[in-house]
């Protein structure tokens, strides 16, 4: 962690559909490492994003009826919409369709094809739909797929290729002089096992546009777009002013840690350091490859329907006890299993119990004892025998938390904390500051009283990097702001005389009244007539303001309605001109379905439906009770 400065990069995830609890988990294990650096007083920039081009995009455009730009400007608002409830503080955001990244791509294909890195030539080959891959004859396995086992296409055509091939020798001599690039290493291991027993092939980084046309044009043959991996690897480097703003790039690149799920990491330990050397471009420190979550035991798939929502559980739970959850469950670098029960028995025992409650507990007693002030307490307060182990174990955290960073053992991290709140429980246990009080021992409860809180001071700024907004409410109520990392080894922080806040549970409980509330790990059923959450939560009702309304010419019913829905207007045609008159809808605040497909009715464009309850042949708007600060609002 002494590095000058800190650059951590997620994979960018393909838009062809919604996110899920692994690209989460991604984000929150950046987000995670970003702030403890920031925290740190490390420089840190953290990047995230969304890979558009390919097939699998096209192919879900295609499925949707949309254009391949319309479905990734319709799902990319998932991602950032997830993240920013997910509190992720990512600096950049980057999108491949953007021209920042497109004219950078081209660049170094030009400038790769002008060096003969990239050369063209006829192929034949298997090609996998799904993983975006060819596939030599026999590298298949069984004739299909040998990642995905799904079936593969015969193609033979013209294409360009990136001489990979001539920098086998040299990735392999630079894995085994470089034991920080490919962690854990059991996964170095595993690129080297395949690169010492198999020929690299070169890389076909075209696609012809009769097969694909989703892509970033080859600058020197109009007839080709770039393969999405050549593509989207780039975006690590664009996206912080590779050829365009070489004071930024130099600042944070080479990046210090590349998170990927196991699943990408051929196309991050293979493909980019030879692309990279190609193009003189030091390599990144380390890419680290974390394991897979599963549902129980199976791997989580669409079609089995047990993929876990994040935005669900973030609903139930909290955002920073889901983010708890995903770090301190998983050991980095192996697979997790995440079911709802074992999220319950953790939060409970961890955060409702262990952590929420010695803080209820504290502050109940300053309250109680001390007058709800934080009590004077002299420079003898740690030589009690208890109070001396009780710091001690508080400092153990610290040291473990900090190393923890480094080695990426966040979990090992984060049971240290919970064994020094554990710790301040049993210390109360021990000084039982109420027989304290009740035999007038003031001074001695106010040092017991100060020790605990002081141990919640720190515990909560070690804590602050994963649970930003709880542990805010947990420093605020002893007066603090943002953890000062300068102050985790210090006593006697939080001042004499510090009005202490009460506070509402931070964790309160979960409790079922009865088994049936329990959540079970069945597969859903689909039952007819009957929707999931899920299915609901895919329509997107926002309130929105009528801003002006006129007749549709030659249409009696509709009125085409100007609405503003939060920063954006929108234009709306509705069926209600028997029943409003455009002066009696202006200035209303309607509920509208804003995700609907866009469509043309009797020739005029309308985004988006209102809606209306209707009985016989009566119609009333459905329109907000009061006033909210702005339009846009969730309805739900
Ligand atoms: O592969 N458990 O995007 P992608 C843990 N666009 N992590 C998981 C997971 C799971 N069950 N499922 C997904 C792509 N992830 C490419 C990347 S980078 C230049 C291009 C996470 O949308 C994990 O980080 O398929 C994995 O590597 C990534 O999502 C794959 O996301
Ligand atoms: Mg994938």
């Amino acid at each position: 962690m002494s590095d000058k400065s800190y650059y951590v990069t997620t994979p960018i995830y393909y838009v062809n559909d919604k996110p899920h609890i692994g690209h989460a988990y991604t984000t929150i294990l950046a987000d995670v490492l970003a702030n403890y650096h920031r925290l740190l007083g490390v420089p840190t920039w953290f990047l995230t994003g969304t890979d558009e081009h390919g097939q699998k995009v096209q192919q879900a455009a295609e499925k949707n009826g949309l254009t391949p730009q319309q479905q990734c400007d319709q799902t990319v608002v998932r991602f950032q919409e997830l993240w920013k409830r997910l509190e992720i503080t990512n600096d950049d955001f980057i999108r491949t369709t953007e021209d920042r990244h497109k004219v950078i791509v081209q660049e170094v294909l030009q400038d790769l094809f002008a060096r003969d890195e990239i050369y063209r030539a006829d192929y034949q080959g298997w090609y996998c739909v799904g993983c975006e891959r060819f596939f030599a004859e026999k590298d298949l396995v069984d004739g299909n797929c040998p990642e995905c086992g799904r079936k593969v296409d015969a193609i033979q055509e013209t294409n360009y290729f990136f001489r990979m091939s001539k920098y086998q020798d040299w990735l392999i001599d630079y894995i085994e002089t470089h034991p920080e690039f490919i962690q854990p290493d059991f996964r170095a291991n595993e690129t080297l096992g395949f690169l010492k027993t198999k020929k690299l092939q070169d890389l076909c980084i075209s696609r012809p546009k009769s097969r694909l046309a989703w892509g970033i044009e080859l600058p020197f043959d109009k007839d080709f777009v770039t393969y999405v991996w050549f593509d989207a690897l780039l975006n690590y480097i664009t996206a912080i002013g590779y050829k365009r703003d070489d004071k930024k790039f130099n600042q944070w690149w080479p990046a210090t840690h590349q998170l990927i799920g196991k699943d990408i990491l051929t196309t991050h330990t293979v493909y980019w350091p030879t692309m990279l050397k190609a193009m003189n471009v030091p390599l990144p420190k380390t890419v680290f490859a974390h394991g897979w979550w599963l549902t129980g035991r199976t791997k989580m798939s669409k079609s089995l329907g047990n993929v876990v929502n994040p935005m669900e559980m973030v609903d139930r739970y909290g955002v920073d006890a889901f983010r708890y959850f995903l770090i301190a469950e998983m050991t980095l670098g192996q697979d997790a299993s995440f079911t709802e029960e074992a999220f319950i028995r953790r939060y409970n025992s961890d955060l409702a119990n262990d952590l929420g409650n010695l803080l209820s507990r504290t502050v109940n007693m300053l309250g109680r004892y001390c007058d709800g002030k934080f009590p004077k307490i002299g420079n003898s307060a740690l030589d009690g025998a208890p109070e001396k182990e009780l710091w001690d174990t508080v400092q153990q955290a610290v040291v473990e938390m900090e190393s923890s960073i480094d080695t990426m053992r966040l979990n090992a991290g984060l049971t240290a904390v919970l064994t020094a709140v554990r710790k301040v429980n049993q210390y109360f246990e021990i000084k039982q500051p109420w027989t304290q009080s009740k035999e007038g021992k003031t001074e001695e409860v106010g040092i017991t009283l100060a020790l605990a809180a002081e141990s919640l001071r720190v515990c909560a700024a070690l804590l602050y990097p994963v649970m930003p907004e709880k542990m805010s409410v947990l420093r605020a109520a002893f007066g603090l702001g943002k953890p000062d990392p300068k102050l985790l080894r210090t006593f006697g922080v939080i001042k004499a005389g510090t009005a202490i806040k009460e506070t509402t549970p931070l964790f309160p409980r979960v409790e079922f009244k009865n088994e049936e509330e329990k959540p079970v790990n069945t597969e859903p059923v689909k039952v007819e007539g009957v929707i999931t959450y899920d299915e609901v939560m895919n329509v997107k009702l926002r309130t929105a303001k009528v801003l002006a309304a006129e007749k549709v010419e030659g249409a009696d019913k509709l009125l085409k309605l100007q609405i503003e829905v939060g920063e954006e207007k929108r234009q709306l045609v509705a069926g209600i001109a028997l029943h409003y008159t455009p002066e009696q809808v202006v200035g209303r605040t309607i509920v509208i379905v804003a995700n609907l497909k866009p469509a043309k009715i009797r020739g005029v464009e309308s985004q988006g439906m209102l809606l209306c309850a209707s009985i016989g042949d009566q119609m009333k708007l459905i329109t907000v009770d009061g006033e909210l600060p702005a339009t846009g609002a969730v309805v739900k």
